[in-house]
């Protein structure tokens, strides 16, 4: 039978979570056309049981952290915000390295006050070795050690990595040591299959970033719907492709965790359901021969 918790460090957590960046507006950019909408959304996960939230300073920016306090504060115990450090937006919405060991800092601090809280649960380290892997990155160690200054003065928790190659998450387990590796993997997309294993070699948590294969770059839903394989699978089940989908990721390893985005309550139900589909082998399967679509990191 699917697990329904599993931990993040050593706090137990429902597997399927939320993810909230798809609440800012187009592009991740700006404030979303129905803000109302944004908050029914996040406070139906919450009362439907979810107590794990990934988002970040940089939706929007400083859209969705106001939405989730807006809709969450004060928080019932036990949910769990994690959030991610590294990147800022230009005023056309363009992603920006922002990665100094300063920079870090400063957006540790500006999502302890966006979203109200005196600790984080967990910080992402958002590295862009592999979107520009020309660029001058700050070193790891410096970036890694910026953010362990801030667990020993009480402001994390745990701090996790994310869209990094097995070498980056070697050293953070090895310098640091880290609650969750965040990296783009879904049944479309398992280039990051290394990295998985890895997780499941030192029981770590991993939390797959665009589990549906993503909004962007031509629409990860629609791509699942179109494929032979997934559509089998979800027919005879008798749920949705992206469903299917889900239910593969939750079969893939214990501790990881799941956090589809979604602007519809609908497909939040619909997407907190999955813990209820038991894949046979004969899905697994017939599920290994998925055309891949990779989205991009
Ligand atoms: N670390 C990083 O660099 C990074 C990068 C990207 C994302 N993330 C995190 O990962 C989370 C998940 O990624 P994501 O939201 O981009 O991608 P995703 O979960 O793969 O896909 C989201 C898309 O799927 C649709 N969708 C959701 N549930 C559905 C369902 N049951 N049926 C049909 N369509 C459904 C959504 O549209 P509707 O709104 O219409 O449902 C949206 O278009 C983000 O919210 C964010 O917190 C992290």
């Amino acid at each position: 039978m699917t697990t329904t918790t599993s931990l993040l460090g050593d706090k137990p957590v429902h597997r399927i979570g939320f993810g909230a960046m798809q609440l800012a507006g187009p592009g991740v950019f700006g404030p979303p056309a129905d803000p109302d909408g944004a908050r029914a959304v996040l406070r139906r996960a919450v009362e439907l049981g979810v107590d794990h939230i990934d988002t970040a300073q940089f939706y929007g920016p400083d859209v969705v952290n106001d939405l989730i306090r807006e809709a969450l504060h004060p928080y019932p115990a036990g949910l769990r915000l994690v959030t991610k450090v590294g990147a800022a937006r230009d005023d056309q919405g363009g992603w920006n390295l922002a990665s100094t060991p300063d920079q870090l800092r400063d957006q540790v601090e500006a999502n302890l006050r966006a979203l109200d809280v005196e600790r984080l649960d967990l910080v992402n380290l958002r590295r862009m070795e592999r979107d520009h892997p020309d660029g001058d990155e700050p070193a790891l160690a410096d970036q890694l050690g910026a953010l362990a200054e801030l667990r020993d003065a009480g402001k994390i928790d745990l701090i996790g990595v994310s869209s990094v190659g097995v070498d980056t998450v070697r050293e953070a387990i090895e310098t640091v040591g880290i609650g969750q590796v965040q990296n783009p993997f879904s049944i479309l997309d398992r280039t990051d299959a290394p990295v998985l294993e890895l997780c499941r070699e030192h029981d770590i948590a991993f939390v797959p970033y665009f589990p549906l294969g993503s909004a962007f770059g031509g629409g990860g839903p629609q791509a699942l719907a179109a494929d032979p394989h997934v559509s089998s699978v979800a027919t005879k089940h008798g749920v949705s492709p992206s469903q299917v989908a889900l239910a593969w990721l939750l079969a893939q390893y214990d501790r990881l965790l799941l956090i589809p985005g979604t602007k519809s309550i609908t497909h939040l139900e619909e997407n907190l359901a999955v813990l209820d589909i038991e894949l046979d082998a004969d899905d697994l399967a017939t599920l290994e021969h998925v055309e891949p679509v990779v989205a991009g990191h």
